[in-house]
């Protein structure tokens, strides 16, 4: 059903139906286009546009079709062009043209912003929940490998031993900087953009701020061409899906890394892994490779969105229309691959030994030399030359720089005594760095429990902010 018509002389020809047709994707706002509705339908009554008798049929008739719409028996049809003029269509079926009275004083401009907006806060707060779990998992296993030994990498050489609890652990930072940011999300694009009407707000809807309050957002926007207009609500929550699909994609690089027969650090359960079809000995980290794959959607949306954003003139264009599949799909991606990683991870089984096995190759321990001299007030280019002239010594001799002797050590430089022996090894040089952010064993407990404190309070916040857009249903 098309909600226009009136001033023109033929129907919409077949092709332009085809390109404006928005029904398929954005059914998945009919239950929060019901609940606008019903809001918008107090204020009409509020006003007197709609008397108390007829409210109550346009009232029941809305009631009937959320109970439809949620149980699958109302659902859009092919005439219909958007969700809006589906759900207006199955209202005039149940009730009469009476049906139509609740277009008043609004638009599907300032309707379809604010739909799009109740189901975007609930929605990020479902990924906000699944990266939560996904947290909780990383600080369990990283709780469990807090006493293994592992050599640590950057540039994927071996650079300076840790703890492997330590390297999972910092997966659970950076996902709860991206909790922080939908919490910060979630405090600045909690205004109501409904009342804006078509753009210049609405006479039949004089009190914005009490739909708003009803909705559940914490007030309502301040200029309504900005209010049908602004998707910066949409481009913020496409950089934070995108930021949290770069992290998932850097921990399935080391798990599939991880998982190889050359690593053999960690074996992946069955339930998270696939077979090949032609390789009947295969076993593929499939989960892991798809959190790195699917990265480049969420990516690739955020850049669709500020695209289409970017020049748009005034108030509403139909380019707008262009917002809803990038998010849809980075919503639907990261709520299918969270759960399947967070799975992954729970399962997944580490080899303690052969992680542990490299943790002094590659002369990893040469900083300790280094360090050693410095606290002696070496100069630490001098003694980073004694440090390195200690690896060629190792080198030449075939052998790792924990496995030189006091009296080699010596006779390198003079410097370097007995005192040094107990620093070159793993334990010794992980021990020794206690500070808040270290890898010694008790500086990574304390930052697993407090990394768990915050997976807590966030638990918190997000079950407290869904009970406060409670009311909405999901399709
Ligand atoms: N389907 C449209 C959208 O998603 C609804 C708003 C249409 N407004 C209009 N003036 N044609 O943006």
């Amino acid at each position: 059903m098309a909600l226009w018509g009136g001033r023109f002389s033929e129907g919409p020809s077949a092709a332009l139906a085809a390109l404006s047709r928005s029904v398929e994707f954005d059914w998945r706002l009919a239950p929060y286009d019901i609940e606008v509705n019903l809001t918008h339908l107090d204020s009409l009554l509020a006003t007197g546009v709609i008397t108390a008798g007829n409210g109550e049929v346009i009232r029941a008739g809305l009631k009937a079709l959320q109970v439809e719409i949620s149980n699958g028996t109302f659902t859009y049809n092919e005439e219909d062009e958007d969700v809006h003029s589906a759900i207006e269509r199955g209202l005039i079926s149940k009730i009469g043209t009476i049906g139509s009275s609740i277009r008043a004083g609004r638009s599907r401009n300032d309707l379809v912003v604010t739909d799009f907006k109740l189901y975007l806060i609930d929605h990020i707060l479902s990924v906000a929940n699944e990266v939560v779990k996904l947290i909780a998992q990383i600080n369990l296993k990283s709780q469990e490998l807090s006493k293994t030994i592992a050599p640590g990498f950057t540039h994927l050489q071996h650079a300076q031993p840790i703890l492997f609890g330590h390297e999972l652990a910092k997966h659970s930072q950076s996902l709860l900087r991206d909790v922080d940011r939908i919490a910060d999300w979630l405090e600045r694009n909690s205004k109501s953009p409904f009342g804006a009407g078509a753009l210049a707000g609405s006479a039949l809807q004089p009190t914005p701020e009490k739909s708003a309050e009803v909705l559940g957002f914490l007030g309502v926007l301040e200029n309504s061409i900005d209010a049908v207009s602004d998707r910066d609500f949409v481009a913020e929550a496409l950089f934070i899906f995108a930021m949290i699909g770069v992290h998932l994609s850097r921990i399935g690089e080391e798990f599939t890394l991880w998982s190889s027969t050359e690593f053999n650090w960690v074996r992946v359960s069955d339930a998270y892994s696939t077979g090949s079809s032609i390789m009947p000995q295969k076993k593929n980290p499939d989960v892991a490779e798809l959190a790195r794959g699917k990265s480049g959607r969420l990516v690739g949306n955020l850049v669709s969105l500020l695209t289409t954003l970017k020049g748009l003139p005034f108030a509403y264009n139909r380019d707008l229309q262009e917002d809803k599949e990038p998010l849809f799909d980075s919503v639907e991606t990261l709520l299918t691959i969270l759960p399947a990683l967070t799975g992954m991870v729970a399962t997944a089984e580490f080899n303690e030994m052969e992680i542990s096995k490299g943790a002094s190759a590659g002369h990893s321990l040469a900083t300790e030399i280094a360090d050693y001299l410095a606290k002696k007030g070496v100069p630490f280019a001098t003694g980073h030359e004694v440090a390195g002239a200690c690896v060629k010594y190792a080198e030449s001799n075939k052998k790792e720089l924990s496995e030189l002797t006091a009296a080699e050590l010596n006779s390198i430089d003079q410097n370097l005594g007995a005192d040094l022996i107990p620093l070159l090894n793993p334990s010794g040089a992980i021990a020794s760095r206690t500070s808040i952010m270290g890898t010694s064993e008790e500086s990574l407990l304390d930052q697993i429990a407090h990394a768990s404190q915050r997976a807590n309070e966030a638990q918190a916040w997000i079950s407290n902010a869904q009970n406060s857009f409670s009311g909405m249903m999901r399709l």
